[in-house]
């Protein structure tokens, strides 16, 4: 069976469309604060698969919180990873763009050096290598700027403030890939399938994926609120001007090349 950590999340929800026959379980359920309550979970339902859809990634509030972080970010994902271990089962989880230091303008690959600017980062880079270190095959798959129609994203904000706002300033020096949470979705659930019926499935290890072009976050906006504009919702925006990361302060420091390269393509 398939068991998915996370349930309500972005990514979590496109995958409850994808895998009705797997089980989701909330934080509430079993809560990475807690990792008893984790193996818990592991031990009564026993799966073949884990997804690890589950994360810290209030990237501003993890400078606050970063123990709670650290726990739900690299300790228990370290835990579930010695479990699959020890039970012959295979662990699929996300990483970030943000394991990298943003310099440069070159895609980071799968091989490159890891050097994060902010506690997020650190954190999500501390939990690839504890589920490495369990030392058994996992499939680690990194991925930059996440939205979908559900939770808190990027798109979600941008039409919120067009709303409210006659101008919108946004970022223009930090470069990346929009993922959708439903691409991610469906290349976790072939692979969870093929894991499952032990079919043939890609090397274990990391992947970055990406599957939308190279942007910024102005840009990415311009799009957004062209395609609203094209769907007719009224907006109240007028301008949208481009600003650098300077001008645009936040509590936790972001890359500004978040663009991930592959050696290892899986589309
Ligand atoms: N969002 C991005 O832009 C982005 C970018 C790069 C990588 N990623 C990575 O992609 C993965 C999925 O991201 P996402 O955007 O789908 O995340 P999300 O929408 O923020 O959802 C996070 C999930 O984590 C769960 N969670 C939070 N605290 C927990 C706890 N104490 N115990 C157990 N579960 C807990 C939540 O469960 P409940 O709903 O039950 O509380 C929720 O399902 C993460 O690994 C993230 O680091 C995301």
């Amino acid at each position: 069976m398939i068991l998915v950590f996370g349930k309500n999340g972005q990514i979590a929800t496109a995958l409850r469309e994808l895998l009705p026959d797997a089980t989701f379980l909330s934080s509430q359920e079993a809560n990475f604060l807690n990792p008893q309550s984790v193996l818990e979970a592991l031990n009564k339902l026993k799966p073949q698969v884990v997804i690890n859809a589950s994360a810290y990634t209030a990237v501003d509030q993890a400078e606050q919180e970063q123990e709670t972080a650290l726990t739900i970010n690299a300790t228990t994902p370290g835990v579930i990873a010695k479990w699959c271990c020890e039970h012959d089962a295979t662990m699929i989880h996300y990483s970030t763009d943000y394991v990298f230091s943003g310099e440069g303008d070159r895609p980071w690959l799968e091989t490159d050096p890891t050097n994060p600017v902010n506690w997020y980062g650190e954190t999500k880079l501390r939990g690839e290598k504890a589920i490495q270190e369990a030392g058994c095959p996992a499939y680690i798959f990194r991925i930059s700027w996440v939205y979908s129609p559900w939770g808190q994203n990027f798109p979600k904000t941008i039409l919120r403030l067009a709303h409210e706002r006659d101008e919108l300033k946004i970022v223009n020096d930090q470069w990346g890939a929009p993922t959708d949470a439903r691409d991610v979705a469906r290349l976790t659930s072939q692979l969870a399938h093929n894991l499952e019926m032990k079919g043939e499935c890609p090397a274990p290890g990391i992947y970055h994926l990406r599957f939308e072009d190279f942007q910024t976050w102005y840009q990415f906006a311009q799009k957004i609120i062209t395609d609203a504009r094209t769907a007719g919702l009224p907006l109240k925006v007028t301008q949208i001007s481009p600003v650098t990361s300077e001008e645009f302060p936040t509590t936790a420091k972001r890359p500004k090349n978040s663009r991930l390269g592959t050696t290892r393509p899986l589309l």
